[in-house]
């Protein structure tokens, strides 16, 4: 019998409707569109997706163990592979233990949650995270339902006024943020985030999907060999600079021991597939030898900044790979990506809600594959757009 008539398809058109009138209507983009001859839109950073000794480990795993891992790690899913890969990540980021999943979403959104559970810590808690941190670990605050304060981007004054107010009440901090800032290319202050974890005896969460592979030591990211908080937590993930797929968390053996029993998309989800597995063992091999091409790679990106100062845009307090061109606007951020398109160049337009309302931007994401000819051309084209008075 009918129970109400309540339309669902008329109103999830609607909201899309809505979107479309504020130019914020996505649709999926066509793979490599015609007449694209170079793409900034990739988080391919080192251009590994393609690297022969990733495919060959791939194709090798493929025909020693098949496609799928079958279950779960705690049921039939674990294989050496994978224990021997999170050994050799604890190495590279000087950890004690590390534990794989098979998305950064994944593992943002349900460790975070399982650290965060009343149950297990008895205390009240509330995370204090950076305003611009990804959808995924916002995903795991509502989960487990704690009081989640925003701090401004970067701003370490604003995070100790909120710790001393909340140590004071007696709560239980979790300090969440980034590494580097995927939309705006920019680093976090971790020797203070360190200092003040340490001081105020809180709990450190660092998300270093866009660093792992492309900074830090042996491009392992820039926590890798650093002195950790007893309370801390290095996220990141495989899908970008390493060109696989997947995520880690490299932490202590109490927090791997913990996480293997009580986080949900550790327990609840099947392992990751051994190819992608090899894939990435035959990556973290391959990085310390890569520097000489993340040195480039910061030096066009260096480059590309200058420009687009010199012409008047913005590009933020980038410093890294990432180097957006805020424009503001979101039909004005379609506009420039349009633009690049006449020329052959591919470039995200990324609206609100990925970035706040009034910074929305083009962004440009520098990599390995990339040669100087490549910048100059997108240094042209932006040339052309702000000539043509479209800036
Ligand atoms: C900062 C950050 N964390 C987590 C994720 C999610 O990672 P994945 O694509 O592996 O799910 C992304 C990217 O998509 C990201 O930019």
């Amino acid at each position: 019998m009918k129970q109400n008539d309540f339309d669902f398809n008329a109103t999830y058109r609607a909201y899309c409707e809505g979107l479309a009138e504020q130019t914020l209507y996505r649709v999926l983009p066509e793979h490599r569109p015609a007449g694209v001859e170079i793409d900034f839109s990739s988080n391919d950073y080192l251009g590994l997706s393609r690297h022969p000794a990733l495919i060959a480990a791939a194709h090798k795993a493929l025909d020693d163990i098949g496609v799928g891992s079958t279950g779960s790690r705690l049921l039939s899913g674990n294989v050496p592979a994978h224990e021997a890969l999170e050994a050799q990540i604890a190495q590279c980021k000087g950890t004690e233990a590390a534990l794989l999943f098979c998305s950064g979403y994944q593992a943002n959104a349900t460790v975070l949650a399982a650290l965060l559970d009343k149950r297990v810590t008895g205390r009240d808690a509330v995370v204090l995270s950076d305003r611009l941190i990804h959808a995924s670990l916002h995903h795991a605050c509502r989960y487990a339902g704690v009081e989640h304060i925003r701090f401004t981007h970067n701003d370490m004054a604003h995070l100790e006024r909120l710790l001393q107010e909340h140590t004071a009440a007696g709560k239980l901090v979790f300090i969440v943020g980034e590494t580097v800032y995927g939309m705006d290319g920019d680093v976090a202050p971790l020797d203070t985030l360190d200092e003040l974890t340490q001081r105020y005896g809180a709990f450190l969460y660092l998300d270093e999907a866009h660093a792992t592979g492309i900074l830090g030591r042996d491009g392992y990211g820039l926590l890798a060999g650093r002195k950790h908080p007893p309370g801390f937590i290095a996220m990141g993930t495989f899908s970008k600079a390493v060109g696989c797929s997947g995520a880690y968390i490299a932490c202590s053996q109490a927090i791997r021991n913990y996480l293997v029993n009580r986080c949900t998309g550790f327990v609840y989800s099947t392992a990751p597939s051994p190819a992608v597995t090899a894939a990435i063992g035959a990556a973290l091999q391959l990085l310390p030898s890569l520097q000489s091409e993340r040195d480039r790679v910061m030096q066009m990106a260096e480059h590309l900044r200058s420009h687009i100062r010199s012409l008047g845009l913005e590009c933020g307090p980038s410093t890294t790979h990432i180097v957006p061109v805020i424009v503001g606007d979101a039909a004005k951020a379609m506009e420039l990506k349009r633009h690049l398109l006449t020329r052959g160049i591919l470039a995200s337009a990324v609206r609100p809600p990925t970035v706040p309302r009034g910074t929305a931007r083009v962004r440009v994401a520098l990599c390995a594959t990339h040669t100087w000819d490549d910048v100059n051309r997108l240094t042209r084209a932006l040339s052309d757009w702000v000539e043509t008075s479209h800036a």
